[in-house]
């Protein structure tokens, strides 16, 4: 038994040293260090539990990776059992059993069409690897497509902090300062229909956007090699929900161009959105789609870009035609991670989750109708498990809170006092709980997050 002034100064020295040490991701360390750190050292459920045993629900599974809650017995076992056998053998050269397991699985729940899987292990890797794929298919492909060296983006749109991801972003407070460094992009309106561009907003708009994009594709399809898209939400940007068909009828407009899609199902996989993946939500077919976050559950790194079999034939060739896709990670396909993949994939069969999920989307959404009657609750936005509630300084006509004012950061921090870990976007404040949440959990998430945005915004 460690006592209890043994444990003040070992929690003492941890706050200080991890403030000495550590360079925290999206942070400003000036806040940081004036504050006291939260510092997590357990899990059980949809709980996070601290140094000193407080308990916290975790409102955005640990930054949108956990699914089936923490400390999962089958994924624990999983991860146990195949670190007995052995935790990581390379993919360049060799192969290894539960990448190959999971490789068929994934093909097997993707969406139809996808038949080859390519490993890494984040969802910036995955989405580089899909344009590299994209651009070296065409070179690949004969003289008549060696134009297409360009990629269509959105406006909004987040993929990734590496340099190619960023390149493909839009979220200038991310984006803008590396334009040096970026690759130039075709950028199409994404429709944010709360703010729309047009001042008409869905469904008057008679979606704008669509046209927009086709209009620019078709100029310019003889240079674009593929458009990239988070399909039915961008994550990033504050849940924003593209309107029903906008994706499907892209697809439509990609293919008659003879240009790939990638669809980017990093944040919305998994089941986030009510199925497993949201191209399903309008029956649409990517040519390459990046999987990351809550593949293995939230458990452990592992990101995967699947692609068209014609795609991977289009790689195929005599060793000196230099055809190879020259890419791969140190720890591309990981056997630890594939383990609780696999895992996690047997828990969504066995459990039935996402039949379960329906019942508690459902549930959802009702107890968010609340919301708006909150005074600076502008929208709030929700598809599947993925909630944006936008708040606004001013109701009526839309206007922002400015950054300064931190209002995203302020009703997190009042959360947090409650027993809430939630992380806004700007002024979005975001849910996205595990999808094992039971329903008194979800009732408490919302209930939480209402009082803290009231307890701020109508002081
Ligand atoms: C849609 C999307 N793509 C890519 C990424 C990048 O994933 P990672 O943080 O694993 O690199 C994210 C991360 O939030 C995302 O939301």
């Amino acid at each position: 038994m460690v006592s209890a002034d043994k444990l003040k100064e070992r929690n003492q020295r941890l706050e200080e040293e991890d403030k000495t040490y550590i360079w925290h991701p999206f942070t400003q360390m000036k806040d940081w260090i004036e504050e006291q750190p939260l510092i997590i050292e357990k899990g059980k459920g949809c709980y996070l539990i601290d140094i000193y045993g407080n308990r916290y629900l975790d409102g955005v599974s640990s930054i949108w990776v956990n699914i089936h809650g923490h400390r999962r017995p089958e994924i624990d076992r999983a991860i146990s059992d195949q670190l007995k056998k052995i935790s990581h053998s390379t993919l360049l050269g060799l192969s290894s059993t539960p990448a190959i397991r999971l490789g068929r699985k994934l093909v097997e729940i993707a969406p139809k069409g996808l038949k080859k899987v390519f490993y890494s292990d984040n969802g910036s890797t995955a989405v580089e690897i899909g344009l590299k794929i994209a651009l070296q298919y065409w070179q690949q492909k004969g003289e008549k497509f060696k134009g297409k060296t360009k990629f269509i983006s959105f406006t909004n749109a987040y993929h990734g902090d590496t340099l190619g991801s960023v390149s493909v972003g839009g979220i200038d407070l991310f984006h803008q300062i590396f334009e040096p460094l970026l690759f130039p992009t075709f950028k199409a309106e994404y429709p944010y229909c709360y703010r729309c561009s047009q001042g008409k907003g869905y469904p008057l708009c008679d979606l704008a956007c669509l046209e927009q994009a086709r209009e620019m594709i078709k100029a310019h399809h003889e240079e674009i090699a593929a458009l990239i898209i988070e399909p039915l939400v961008q994550g990033a940007a504050g849940m924003i929900v593209s309107p029903p068909d906008f994706l499907r009828r892209l697809r439509e407009i990609c293919t008659e161009n003879n240009i790939l899609m990638i669809a980017d199902e990093v944040a919305t996989g998994f089941g986030r959105t009510g199925k497993m993946f949201a191209c399903e939500h309008e029956g649409v077919s990517p040519d390459i789609m990046a999987v990351a976050k809550g593949i293995t559950g939230g458990y452990l790194p592992l990101a995967a870009t699947l692609t068209t079999d014609e795609i991977y034939q289009g790689f195929l060739g005599e060793y000196r035609e230099k055809k190879t896709f020259f890419h791969g990670h140190s720890y591309t396909g990981n056997s630890l991670s594939c383990a609780a993949a696999l895992a996690s994939l047997e828990i969504f069969v066995k459990e039935k989750v996402l039949e379960k999920l329906a019942d508690k989307i459902v549930f959802l959404t009702e107890r968010l109708k609340k919301f708006n009657q909150l005074s600076r609750v502008g929208e709030v936005r929700q598809k599947g498990f993925m909630v944006g509630i936008e708040l606004v300084r001013d109701k009526v006509t839309r206007q922002e809170y400015e950054f300064e004012e931190k209002i995203g950061i302020r009703v997190t921090g009042e959360a947090r006092k409650r027993g809430l870990i939630i992380r806004p976007l700007g002024n979005v404040i975001v849910l996205m709980p595990p999808l094992s949440i039971s329903l008194r959990e979800l009732g408490e998430v919302v209930d939480i997050t209402y009082e803290s945005i009231k307890s701020i915004t109508e002081q």
